[in-house]
């Protein structure tokens, strides 16, 4: 997938449930690793889908300020509507961090059948979350749902970022970080 991706110079990124936008820095930290290594070119534009407004100034500045390179938009939609607001696009890549424990089962299988809709053939399904059973399940009829062969990691380790103890103490970060992936791709 990624070859066709830097084979075609671009490609287009949904994130769902987007937030300040974690999954799409860390998807776009990839591509950037990539291109350098492979030498190569790579347009982006990302589409980051959001019932709230509350994170669109972080998300515009760490976009301005970390990855200039890459076009983006904001769209504010319940996906419990549906994707009407994006409907007749296509994406090569659909991500959706810690959203769907927010939703109710019947709310994931609704989901699956939008991001079926938007999902190009040999198009990527990366969906993380808490690593709980309801959650897991939920995920699963998902990747089931669209009929997309998937693999599932449990992923445990220090997040990475360091902060003063009396500051620490005080915001109480999470450092350690607990997730369970699940990657497919649509054939
Ligand atoms: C826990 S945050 C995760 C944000 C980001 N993906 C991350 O991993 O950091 C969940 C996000 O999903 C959004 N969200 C929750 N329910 C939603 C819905 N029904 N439709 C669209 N977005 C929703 C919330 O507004 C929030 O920004």
């Amino acid at each position: 997938m990624i070859d066709d991706w830097f084979e075609d110079g671009h490609v287009d990124i949904l994130s769902v449930g987007g937030g300040p936008g974690s999954d799409i820095c860390g998807v776009l930290e990839y591509l950037e690793k990539e291109a350098k290594r492979r030498q190569a070119d790579l347009s982006v534009d990302v589409v980051r889908l959001d019932i709230e407004d509350q994170w669109d100034g972080v998300f515009d500045d760490v976009m301005e300020r970390f990855f200039p390179w890459a076009s983006y938009r904001t769209v504010h939609l319940d996906v419990n509507d549906g994707f009407d607001l994006i409907s007749g696009e296509s994406f090569d890549l659909v991500t959706a961090s810690y959203l769907t424990s927010e939703l109710s089962t019947e709310a994931c299988l609704n989901l699956a059948d939008e991001v079926d809709s938007v999902l190009v053939d040999g198009g990527v399904l990366m969906i993380n979350d808490r690593p709980e059973d309801v959650v897991e399940r939920n995920i699963r009829s998902i990747f089931d749902r669209i009929e997309l062969s998937y693999e599932e990691r449990f992923l445990n380790r220090w997040a990475g970022y360091s902060y003063p103890n009396d500051i620490a103490t005080v915001v109480g970060p999470k450092f350690n970080m607990k997730s369970s992936m699940f990657v497919g791709v649509k054939r």
